[in-house]
């Protein structure tokens, strides 16, 4: 069996001793997706994996899903997109996604449980990503601030006044698109462990109901502010061979831009089907 080694109090957790290309038996896939479970981003280390293994892989976890942003799909495998500092905006700059802090595709009716990367190529130094445990940070909300956000609902759209001017644009829209925005709650509870958490999207909720816009963005700056606490967050040092999968049900997450945009950074993505969020 492989080996669990805990990276933090509440996040985050190396997994070694697994070789993810060759079939597995039933009792160490339980045993991954109980470590899943528990620490929300397993970093799986030292795997030797295309894009066909990465996609078997991931569906120890679920069932993946064809990502909306078509551009980035391989054509011979189109349920693994790339993710890279090659990525131009319209204008020619260079576009680094998922820089600020967010949880991914949240203005789908049912977001995906999880995201899977894969590292393909990586600068010798920064580029790392990080994850902050929104269940550790509802738990320790203070007393009034948990009040006040137990029972908000929040509305999340593809687009709207938060997201940062050079975004993504999708060559073809799906029926996800809710461009009226999907309603979710501020506190969800995780379907496996019955745990409370934030579910918010820095970038992605248009509005709380009922509250003024100034409300609002006073009200996600200090929930983001206590929930990014060093104490909250794991911080992944990419390696070749990681194969990392965290849990958006209850992670709010970024990348680091912190490295020379000369040196290649592509990862492998992957994301697995989610429910709705209550
Ligand atoms: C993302 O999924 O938002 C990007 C993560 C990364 O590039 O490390």
């Amino acid at each position: 069996m492989f080996s669990i080694s805990k990276q933090t109090d509440h996040i985050g957790a190396e997994i070694s001793g697994i070789d993810l290309s060759q079939p597995f038996p039933p009792e160490a896939a339980d045993a991954l997706r109980q470590a899943f479970v528990d620490h929300s981003v397993l970093a799986i280390r030292d795997q030797k994996l295309d894009a066909p293994a990465f996609l078997n892989a991931t569906r120890l976890f679920g069932e993946p899903l064809r990502q909306h942003l078509k551009q980035f799909n391989l054509p011979e495998c189109p349920d693994v997109a790339t993710i890279s500092n090659q990525e131009k905006t319209k204008e020619g700059k260079i576009n680094v996604r998922g820089v600020s802090w967010h949880t991914d595709h949240s203005f789908q009716p049912e977001p995906p449980k999880a995201t899977a990367l894969y590292a393909v190529s990586l600068p010798t130094k920064g580029g790392d990503t990080e994850w902050a445990h929104m269940g550790a940070a509802y738990d320790a909300l203070p007393a009034p601030l948990r009040t006040e956000v137990d029972a908000l609902e929040a509305v999340h759209a593809y687009t709207e006044s938060r997201v940062p001017p050079n975004l993504t644009e999708r060559i073809a829209a799906g029926e996800d698109d809710a461009s009226d925005g999907v309603v979710h709650p501020l506190i969800r509870t995780h379907p496996e462990n019955g745990r409370k958490s934030i579910y918010l999207n820095p970038l992605r909720v248009r509005r709380f109901r009922g509250m003024t816009p100034e409300h609002c963005a006073e009200l996600i700056e200090r929930i983001v502010a206590h929930a990014t606490q060093p104490e909250f967050v794991y911080t992944h040092r990419w390696r070749a061979g990681d194969m990392v999968i965290w849990d958006n049900r209850c992670c709010i997450h970024k990348a680091n831009a912190d490295y020379d945009f000369e040196e290649l950074r592509l990862l492998y993505r992957i994301i697995i089907q989610g429910d709705t969020p209550r």
